[in-house]
């Protein structure tokens, strides 16, 4: 939810701000170490390899660098990792004082395992390594390493020369004295000085820095740590979010670079590389042959400059600095700066797209499966008044046979602001509202954000101060900023005793009128801070053992996070699965549970850069992520709802919410027409849910992502690199939703050649490799064929989905399951008619086959851990149907839920009789055949999902 106008906006004007204040954020140009970076010549700081006191150990090697014009040194460490992973560390040699290091297990889920390096040749000028298939070359001088997997290069370090580092040091003579503003760079610096040291070129705002009324004290001074990556042969790379921007990141040739740096940003600006709530630096390059990625595992404010001979190609007058060498091959050049801590790169060499996931996540970690309700649909707005408006939107639901599983509140149903509290007037009986709803089988969710009301009668408040868990100033007071409640303190949750007090406020004795089915949101979490700079607090507040803000500042909302879902875990006896929302993130903030793109707007245009922004969520592991159905701020025609609803049933975090000042918007408000289509739109969520649930099981257990860019699963088809408005959930269904005013039809991109997909309301079979137009028409909703967005099955799945729709998703837990069988391609050859044995029994045989897998557990608990789960798998050739169970242990956990039907589609004839056989009997069952649409569905086999079945078709 929410920012707002800087304070004094609110106050002094009565004004709505249209749009972003971008004079509220810095630019490149306003930032001293982003300067310093961004203009940083090769030349001006060349290192050598000493490689000939290289330390070698079996998976790692450490080199000292020597920066040829300063000597000042420092401490290369390449790591070898398990599973085609190296990590690149850069650090002082002897440092003056020590870099940030976020510590293992905060982000990364532990010490990663190492493998074994060789060293295959090594002389003065080079040294040659081999980690599993993937070859590294580490070069003397200049000191720059080439990737290289299975013998393609794929990553160069520092090929460009921008390595630069800012050691710490104390302020010299010199620059004490010149503590005044400075024009520029220094002019005409002497040999002397020159060879002293790097960073001796002193620039105004190295030691302090000065931003509208906000000054920087900088203590230690300059710090910031840069270098280059490029990728050879890669056009396209993606990644590094948050940005209201394109899929395949854009050349930044023209503008800022990308920058990293959690931020509540008012009205956000699409299509820039402006910083928004969270940070992941993380990219990944994929071409037809290679998926790379690279984490730059550094928690103070980053920028990533991106240039691509490509795309910049045609701008050769302009064409400057970095983009080097032969330009018939594609490269893209990257350059990272950040502002503290030191350079630590994980270097990912797929060379697949699911093996770059799956290193990724065993870095980083994966989603733990979430409870069911939080894949359904979620009713939030700023705000539900009181305990009669929870009452009655619950109702409403049922009113309007609409599903829902979980009803929010935001800020005002607190006193004041006092998270933790209930506002005693409007929710005299939180207790009983939450269990009137969770009686529906629904949850609720309350607002938790980390500023703490300033008031020594809030007992949040004061016992946090009594035990000293507060961030500090730079004097060691406590820090005070401006926010919601107005002035508030934050816990310092770098802390692990922080978080661990926060985490036991969650008990249902510490936070009064709560139960176990209420679970919680943290907004506000980057943190923001509306009197501070770029309405974010101070980087010279202190942390725990005197970090500054500057090293912590991108992974402050991760810990929030975690402390919020630690809380509620704790609170379940460890055993229920919590569900918390952030709006700040980081990389790992995955392990912790769902994000969302915050405060966007009613605009068409912001309904289809969600697609783009939840994609790259996806790809850097953040795949339990949506954005606010209908647009945060202002009023969404009934159009552009409808639409919004019919998108977001499928992006993985589906969320309604609005802003306090706009008109209500649930779904039964909407005109008759879009109400019908509004309410089939959250239905077919519903229907999917067990499809959904498998998907994120997937997840938990691979890194894929749930919702994929069709390159994910079509990488070798450079069609699908740019395409952000057509996406895959799962590897089944195809998703084109539509995002433009009056539209009657889309064009689709089908990928694949040898693919066959079927449309989802008519089961119409289309070939892949081609753009195929769909119809859309809205006005037609009264039939409903043609009111839909196109949704595919990809020929060759099986898809479980359940048919009955409930009030909430848990109580659809014992309902039966059908089976959508889509048959692929080679079914599309065999529709013979001849009518001897053999023929008939060739053409069965070319049927066609699908499989797909169902995960099955109690849908809140983390029994699953210890193997109470279902899994199968269900394999269509040869005309028989069949299930096995997939579990790693055998079945271990009873179902309910049984097999009520199963439609084949893409089925070429008649069948003359299908017939059933399990362990314990052999029937035939009834079906209907569809020859014009060529489905085939088989009624009541009246299985439960634990047994094995085989299903013949004859
Ligand atoms: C809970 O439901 C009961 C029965 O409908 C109703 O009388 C009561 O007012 C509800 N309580 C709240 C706080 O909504």
């Amino acid at each position: 939810m929410i920012t707002r106008a800087p304070i004094a906006v609110i106050i002094f004007c009565a004004v709505i701000i249209q749009a972003v204040d971008k004079s509220n954020f810095k630019t490149c140009s306003q930032s001293g170490f982003c300067k310093r970076q961004r203009d940083h010549k090769p030349a001006e700081s060349q290192y050598r390899a000493l490689l000939d006191a290289v330390e070698i150990g079996p998976s790692a090697i450490k080199v000292h660098l020597v920066n040829k014009q300063n000597s000042a040194k420092l401490l290369l460490e390449v790591f070898a990792l398990q599973d085609n992973t190296v990590r690149v560390k850069i650090n002082d040699l002897e440092p003056n004082k020590l870099r940030y290091e976020i510590p293992v297990g905060d982000v990364l889920v532990q010490e990663p395992q190492q493998a074994s390096l060789q060293v295959h040749s090594k002389d003065s000028s080079h040294m040659k390594l081999k980690v599993q298939d993937n070859t590294v070359i580490l070069y003397a001088s200049p000191f720059h390493m080439d990737f290289l997997s299975s013998d393609t290069p794929v990553m160069s370090l520092n090929s460009q020369g921008l390595l630069k580092y800012e050691q710490y040091r104390s302020k010299s003579k010199n620059e004490a004295a010149e503590d005044k503003p400075v024009d520029g760079v220094d002019e005409n610096p002497g040999e002397e000085q020159e060879k002293e040291e790097e960073n001796t070129a002193e620039e105004p705002d190295m030691w302090e820095e000065t931003f509208k009324t906000h000054q920087d004290s900088k203590p230690y001074g300059p710090s910031s740590v840069g270098m280059d990556i490029s990728f050879p042969g890669f056009e396209f790379v993606y990644g590094i979010p948050e940005h209201a921007d394109d899929l395949a990141l854009k050349s930044t040739k023209d503008t800022d670079p990308y920058r990293l740096y959690n931020l509540d940003v008012f009205e956000y600006e699409l299509n820039n590389p402006m910083a928004l709530y969270g940070s992941v630096p993380y990219m990944i390059a994929h071409n037809e042959e290679k998926s790379v990625g690279v984490f730059w595992q550094n928690a103070a404010e980053t920028w990533i400059d991106i240039r691509s001979n490509t795309a910049d190609r045609g701008m050769f007058s302009k064409l400057v600095d970095f983009v080097k060498g032969d330009d018939k091959i594609p490269q893209v050049d990257t350059h990272w700066f950040s502002e503290s801590g030191i350079i630590d790169m994980f270097i990912m060499l797929g060379p697949q797209p699911k093996d770059v996931f799956r290193q990724y996540g065993l870095l980083t970690g994966t989603t733990p499966l979430p409870p069911l309700f939080a894949l359904a649909y979620h009713q939030c707005r700023w705000n539900y008044n009181d305990e009669h408006d929870v009452a009655s939107v619950d109702a409403g639901f049922d009113e309007h046979d609409i599903p829902v599983d979980v009803i929010w509140l935001d800020i005002e149903h607190t006193d004041g602001r006092r998270y933790f509290t209930w506002d005693a007037h409007k929710f005299p009986h939180s207790d009983e509202m939450i269990r009137n709803v969770s009686a529906k089988g629904r949850k609720m969710v309350t607002i938790v954000d980390p500023h703490i009301k300033k008031d020594s009668n809030y007992f949040i408040c004061q016992q946090f101060q009594d035990r000293d868990l507060f961030i500090k100033n730079k004097d060691d007071s406590i820090y005070d900023g401006w926010c919601w409640p107005g002035s508030s303190y934050y816990p310092d949750f770098t802390d692990p005793k922080v978080r661990e007090f926060w985490a036991s406020k969650f008990h249902t004795d510490e936070y009064k009128g709560s139960t176990n089915d209420l679970h919680i949101w943290n907004d506000m979490n980057e943190p923001s801070v509306f009197n501070g700079p770029e309405v974010t607090m101070h980087k010279d507040a202190k942390h725990m053992n005197g970090w500054e803000h500057r090293d912590v500042h991108n992974v402050y909302g991760l810990y929030v996070h975690r402390a919020t879902y630690e809380g509620i875990k704790l609170r379940g006896g460890n055993n229920h699965r919590p569900f918390v929302l952030s709006r700040a993130f980081y990389a790992g903030s995955q392990r912790y549970g769902a994000v969302w793109t915050g405060d966007n707007k009613a605009d068409w245009t912001h309904l289809k850069i969600s697609m783009p922004m939840l994609l790259t969520l996806n790809l850097v592991g953040l795949t339990q992520s949506g954005a606010d159905v209908g647009g945060f701020f202002t009023n969404p025609e009934p159009e552009l709802l409808t639409r919004w609803y019919q998108a977001a049933s499928y992006q993985p975090f589906f969320r309604a919410h609005a802003h306090l000042d706009t008109r209500r918007r649930e779904p039964w408000l909407q005109p008759p027409d879009h109400k019908q289509v509004t309410r089939e739109a959250i239905r077919t969520r519903y229907r999917l849910l067990p499809y959904w649930y498998t998907v994120f099981q997937e997840n938990e257990a691979t890194g894929m992502p749930v919702m994929r860019p069709l390159w994910v699963e079509f990488p070798k088809e450079k069609e699908t690199f740019r395409i952000e408005d057509t996406f895959m959930i799962g590897s089944s269904l195809l998703v084109r939703p539509v995002t433009d005013a009056g539209m009657t039809s889309v064009s689709v991109y089908l990928p694949g050649q040898d693919q066959v997909w079927y449309d989802r309301d008519t089961w119409q079979m289309k070939n892949g490799g081609q753009q195929v137009l769909v119809n859309v028409n809205l006005q037609k909703a009264k039939n409903m064929l043609s009111s839909q967005i196109p949704v595919f099955q990809r020929g060759g799945s099986i898809i479980p989905q359940k048919t009955r729709i409930r009030r909430s998703s848990i109580l659809m837990a014992d309902d039966p399951y059908t089976l959508i069988v889509a048959l692929d391609k080679k079914n599309a050859l065999s529709s013979f008619s001849w009518k001897t044995d053999f023929l008939s029994f060739i053409s069965k045989r070319q049927q066609g086959h699908a499989k797909g897998d169902l995960y099955e557990d109690d849908y809140y608990s983390f029994r699953y851990k210890n193997g109470q789960y279902i899994k199968r798998r269900f394999t269509f050739a040869n005309s028989k149907l069949s299930s096995s169970d997939i579990h790693s242990g055998g079945i271990s956990m009873k179902s309910n839920a049984w097999i009520e039907r199963v439609i084949v589609v893409g089925y070429a004839q008649h069948p003359s009789s299908v017939g059933l056989s399990t362990g314990s009997k052999q029937s035939d069952l009834s079906f209907d055949y569809d020859s014009e649409r060529r489905v085939l569905t088989i009624r009541k086999p009246g299985i439960n999902i634990n047994e094995d079945f085989t299903i013949t078709v004859q």
